[in-house]
């Protein structure tokens, strides 16, 4: 019998660890660089976390089981709900607007398709306290500025903004109060560029002709106009385009709303987010205002290898041991122990090969450097160093102090 892994689940060899790790590196140094701190909160919630707080997409889609001590509880299918949990908990113990970043692994019953599994790692950067569109501007900077570190160009990707607070307020000028149907109407536009201009004319109703007109003038909002001048002064002017389709399947949103999509339109939604003010006083009781993002890891990985943007192995400057004459292994094994200690990634061969063999297997491996332990070694502690993308060569004499290799210094010309 043998087993594969459950639909929608993936299995990460080195090479899709190396891009994820790419990934996950650029995510982690864009939110620090803009002053996010890094958080986490259990793969495991109550159930009850997620009904109604999260709207119906998400709650249909959850993992969820009663477990031994007879509790409903369900894999976090997003994390924004958990944050407002964290953050509505402790935020008296922090300095507003608090700023925190995570990237958590998210599980949802989703009929898995190209760009859309049933686990995924999502990075999330949220900010609680500042209830001015500052707040959207530092948020959309962020991810502009990720998208830019992972070897994209703002040719590729959009930052689609819209207000989600406009339609709220369309809705309440047409007498449109019932909580369903304000649901309803959002859910119609949410899917309006994945359903024919009939079946949404159908779910709008008499307000259908309202909206297309509204949609074909390219209306906007006051909260649209004065974010765009922010943007504009942010150098984000070419990223971000104002679109009032976008309005966001999830149901706490309550102002500006955005997605992140790629110009060609072949892939999946990138990120999503936007304001939730209510969310953190419906969960936690504490009235603070909230805007935050989710990048999954899925669509944005597919991007990446179609542009030939994924790195195929981990980029670490590493250097394999090729053990010109075997006699010379004890040397080799020392060697290899000093460097480790000086802190460089070393890897040599565990047994016997020829010395071809041994270049071969530095350059399979993915190394940067092959270091060659010979007679020189022996004799006069000079190794010769291969760069093995270019075949540069050098000889190196390791400084070996306390048991560690401090520099590899280079010898002669
Ligand atoms: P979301 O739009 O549901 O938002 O997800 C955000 C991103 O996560 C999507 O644009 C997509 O890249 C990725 N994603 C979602 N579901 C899947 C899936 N099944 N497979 C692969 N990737 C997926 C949220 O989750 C909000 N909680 C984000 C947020 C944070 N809003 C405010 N703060």
């Amino acid at each position: 019998m043998s087993f594969q892994s459950l639909s929608g689940f993936r299995d990460f060899y080195p090479e899709e660890c190396a891009l994820r790790e790419h990934i996950f590196s650029v995510w982690c140094e864009s939110s620090r660089q803009f002053g996010f701190s890094q958080y986490d909160g259990p793969p495991l919630e109550p159930l009850e976390l997620y009904k109604k707080k999260s709207g119906d997409e998400i709650v249909g889609q959850l993992y969820n089981f009663v477990d031994k001590g007879e509790r409903e509880v369900a894999l976090r299918p997003e994390l924004t709900p958990t944050f407002a949990r964290m953050a509505g908990a402790k935020h008296r113990d922090y300095k507003k607007p608090l700023k925190w970043f995570a990237i958590p692994q998210l599980f949802r019953y989703e009929r898995a398709q190209r760009g859309r599994l049933r686990e995924h790692f999502q990075w999330n950067c949220d900010i609680v306290g500042e209830a001015s569109l500052a707040a959207e501007a530092e948020i959309l900077a962020l991810i502009d500025h990720a998208m830019r570190g992972l070897g994209l160009t703002r040719e590729d990707y959009v930052i689609r903004v819209s207000d989600r607070q406009f339609w709220l307020d369309f809705l309440q000028q047409n007498k449109v109060t019932d909580e369903a149907k304000v649901y309803d109407f959002l859910q119609a536009l949410d899917k309006i560029e994945r359903a024919s201009e009939a079946e949404t004319r159908e779910k709008l109703g008499p307000l259908a002709d309202q909206v297309f007109s509204l949609l074909e003038k390219g209306t906007t909002s006051e909260r649209l106009d004065t974010l765009m001048a922010s943007c504009k002064a942010l150098g984000l002017a070419d990223a971000v385009k104002i679109d009032l389709r976008i309005v966001r399947g999830l149901a706490y949103y309550t102002g500006i709303v955005f997605e992140v999509h790629d110009r060609s339109g072949k892939f999946r939604a990138i990120a999503g987010g936007g304001r939730y003010d209510n969310l953190l006083k419906l969960i936690s009781g504490e009235d603070l205002p909230a805007i935050g993002f989710g990048m999954g890891d899925v669509v944005i990985g597919e991007i990446l290898k179609d542009k030939g943007l994924a790195p195929k192995t981990a980029n670490i400057e590493s250097y394999y041991l090729v053990i010109a004459d075997e006699a010379l292994r004890p040397q080799a094994l020392a060697l290899a122990s000093a460097l480790r200690e000086g802190g460089y990634h070393v890897d040599y061969p565990l047994t016997a090969a020829k010395v071809g063999k041994q270049f071969q297997a530095a350059e399979e491996r993915g190394h940067k450097f092959a270091l060659v332990v010979g007679q020189e070694y022996a004799s006069d502690g000079v190794c010769g160093l291969k760069t093995l993308a270019t075949r540069e060569q050098v000889n190196v004499r390791p400084e070996v102090r306390d048991g560690k290799v401090s520099s590899l210094a280079p010898v002669g010309c």
